[in-house]
């Protein structure tokens, strides 16, 4: 309750920038009791990751790999098509689960691309692949049901399953000479009859692993019989370096399966600021999505979305060029990385990451913060993908040729004074 302003002026959490102008009264710091938020706040903890890419960030001169997204912009095409719909006056409230001619984009990549057919009434377009996570574990999630991660994983999706009232149980996968290998055997047995859904990121952010089809053919049988819902992550699934598209849940889906398909336009096509995606799930989840739409945010912006249009329509090339310059760096981070005594990489065959392995004693977000103060490289603490992952550090290859080849100069710098001082 704020109090008027003669309460205010005996009391301590408030200050006057001005003793004339009562007006000026400014409220500090004033903490509320610990149960006056929801307790999943409790649960969720810090986001010690999140305050180490602010710190890198904060530092002149620091060079940051932290973040999941390139250096490139949108491209023109893109943004003259959402110039044009801003102009043509496309300011207006938008359809709940997305603009008509998006859905039929949507449907029609998936048809061209996938070569899968999905009706528009399973699509809906969301505010980011975040938020169509959000509204898929939203829709099917009671207090306390379990929800098993296969990690590594992206933080905020633990985040937003815990938001959601979900309880995650984690399930790593491991790293062999061979690369990352998901043991479908183990996961199968690790889920128990509370679980409620299987969340899935292929291909990984961020190890680049990419659940082969006949995988994906296994757990989508396995789900099925037991009436676990999937939570396929996509996001990445055009990411993929030498092939066009990554498999997807969507291939060997049947029209009664419980499956949410997530996917975005932030990672193909350079727009992580737009904020949009999209949701692809059961046909009678529409109603249901849609309510979540409308007393959330009511939906995209249209003339986002009229961009979402437009990548769809003509984006391919600037994907391809995307690839390019990926692969281009994914050598040089791999043949610079392999030099680098006591570091340990497998080479990813999707995204635009390196989960470095780092030899020895690691507490990784005690080292991603020592590599910012003394290199000046801002990359992000592999604990944040989830428990056993505190040895690596992920690095972001998706930005300029010069920037990535100084960040690994200072890279193998920092690692070779560490070595020495280790040794001597
Ligand atoms: C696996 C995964 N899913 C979703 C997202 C977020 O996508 P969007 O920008 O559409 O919210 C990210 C971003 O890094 C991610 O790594």
């Amino acid at each position: 309750m704020y109090t008027n302003p003669q309460e205010r002026s005996s009391n301590p959490h408030f200050s006057s920038t001005s003793e004339t102008d009562p007006s000026a009264m400014q409220l500090e710091s004033f903490p509320l009791s610990k149960n006056s938020y929801r307790n999943c706040f409790k649960t969720m903890g810090e986001n010690k990751a999140a305050d180490l890419l602010r710190y890198g960030k904060s530092k002149e001169g620091c060079i940051s790999l932290a973040q999941g997204e390139g250096t490139r912009p949108t491209p023109d095409f893109i943004c003259e098509a959402v110039h044009k719909a801003l102009t043509d006056g496309k300011t207006f409230y938008s359809f709940g689960a997305g603009l008509p001619e998006l859905r039929q984009e949507i449907s029609n990549y998936y048809s061209r691309i996938y070569n899968v057919q999905v009706p528009t009434n399973r699509i809906t377009v969301t505010s980011s692949g975040t938020n169509a996570v959000h509204y898929a574990l939203l829709s099917i999630l009671e207090e306390g049901d379990e929800v098993v991660a296969v990690t590594p994983i992206w933080k905020n999706l633990i985040g937003i399953t815990e938001l959601a009232g979900g309880v995650i149980s984690e399930f790593p996968m491991q790293q062999t000479q061979e690369g990352w290998t998901l043991d479908l055997d183990r996961l199968f047995e690790s889920c128990s009859a509370s679980t409620k859904a299987l969340l899935i990121v292929t291909p990984n952010n961020p190890t680049g692993w990419t659940m082969s089809g006949h995988d994906i053919k296994r757990v989508s049988e396995f789900a099925r019989e037991r009436g676990i819902w999937i939570i396929a992550d996509e996001v990445y699934g055009r990411c993929v370096h030498d092939l066009e598209r990554a498999p997807s849940f969507l291939d060997y889906a049947c029209a009664e399966d419980r499956l949410y398909v997530i996917n975005s336009f932030s990672k193909s096509w350079a727009m992580t600021g737009w904020r949009l995606g999209w949701l692809v799930g059961p046909a009678d989840a529409e109603d249901k999505i849609r309510d979540l739409i409308l007393y959330e945010n009511m939906g995209p912006p249209t003339f986002t979305q009229v961009g979402g249009i437009e990548a769809l329509r003509h984006g391919e090339e600037f994907l391809v060029n995307q690839k390019a310059l990926w692969m281009e760096n994914l050598e040089l981070v791999i043949e610079r990385l392999h030099r680098i005594p006591g570091l340990q990489v497998v080479r990813p065959n999707a995204a635009f990451y390196a989960f470095i392995r780092v030899e020895g004693d690691v507490d990784s977000y005690h080292l991603a913060k020592e590599i910012i103060d003394d290199a000046g490289l801002s990359l992000a603490p592999g604990a944040a993908f989830g428990k056993g992952f505190g040895q690596y550090l992920r690095l972001c290859f998706a930005v300029e040729r010069d920037v990535l080849s100084k960040a690994l100069d200072r890279l193998d710098e920092y690692f070779s004074a560490r070595l020495a001082s280790l040794e001597s």
